[in-house]
């Protein structure tokens, strides 16, 4: 039986139209959200990424604030934009797509950024509230991928849930929320030995590896819910995920197709953080 699809454009697209009405009435009361986009280099991967978040910023209203720095630039320039963004009242999120150029110090700068302004949900004090259990910036494609199973009434209590991937930005991140949803959780990784026994264990299975077809259709466990956080470039030029998708289909239930999956769900979600973050600023109560 073949899988149904979990629509992430969709679903991204509802919680854009949500947030274009709450940022609507933020403005009306003379709160715009400002999210400074800072890009360095000519990574062309980068470039589209960057490119398409701030086309969604326009769309629903999100002022962007667009850093295009030379790869020339050097470690203690960038501390500098940062520090100045981190005081700047009309910047609520600071966004810095990585990677960074060799030369420049990832962790320093992603550790500069005010816990405030986080909206990636990569520094040390969003992470560690997570860990904590405590309400802070969630990082935007675990969180995109939790919504996708909620959207899909997907409820991972009671279920066995296997994330493959260790990743400090998804993979460590995405385990901690489907352990908090009540999944039993377990962490696979490239060097686990029998990945595929791990793998027909799980009732969700969560893959954020970068490496295509990874998990092929033998993997999957008859009506696993399956969410591919992979983006790959085939030599063809074609995008794709962790998962052989035509094999997985046909045993999973549920599966998130690439694209069109992971990849918008992580943009909505970097413009429901800013959303909060502008909030934040003003005392409005959020929930996270
Ligand atoms: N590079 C690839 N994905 C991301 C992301 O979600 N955030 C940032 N800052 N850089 C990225």
């Amino acid at each position: 039986m073949a899988a149904q699809l979990i629509d992430g454009k969709k679903v991204a697209a509802d919680i854009r139209e949500g947030l274009k009405k709450e940022i609507a009435e933020l403005k009306s009361k003379g709160i715009n959200p400002g999210l400074a986009v800072v890009l360095i280099g000519e990574n062309p991967a980068s470039k589209k990424y960057v490119s398409s978040k701030e086309k969604i910023c326009e769309e629903i209203g999100i002022k962007s604030f667009g850093h295009k720095l030379p790869e020339s630039i050097t470690q203690e320039e960038l501390i500098k934009l940062i520090d100045n963004l981190n005081s700047d009242k009309n910047v609520h999120g600071i966004l810095v797509q990585l990677p960074l150029p060799k030369h420049l110090n990832e962790k320093e700068v992603m550790n500069r950024i005010s816990p405030a302004k986080d909206v990636d949900g990569f520094g040390p004090d969003a992470l560690g509230k997570l860990l904590l259990d405590e309400p802070g910036f969630v990082a935007c494609t675990p969180h995109g991928a939790m919504k996708m199973l909620e959207a899909y009434n997907i409820d991972p209590k009671g279920k066995h849930a296997v994330v493959v991937g260790r990743s400090v930005i998804v993979g460590k991140p995405l385990a901690l929320l489907l352990l908090r949803k009540h999944a039993t959780v377990t962490m696979a990784h490239s060097r686990t030995p029998d990945l595929k026994d791990v793998c027909l264990k799980a009732d969700i299975l969560c893959v954020a590896v970068g490496k295509a077809k990874m998990i092929t259709g033998d993997m999957i466990k008859e009506g696993a819910a399956v969410v591919d956080i992979g983006i790959n470039v085939t030599p063809e030029g074609k995008i794709v995920g962790d998962v052989d998708f035509d094999a997985a289909k046909e045993r999973a239930a549920y599966i998130t197709p690439v694209p069109g999956g992971a990849g918008p769900m992580t943009i909505a979600m970097l413009m429901y953080n800013t959303v909060l973050a502008a909030k934040m600023t003003v005392g409005i109560k959020v929930e996270m």
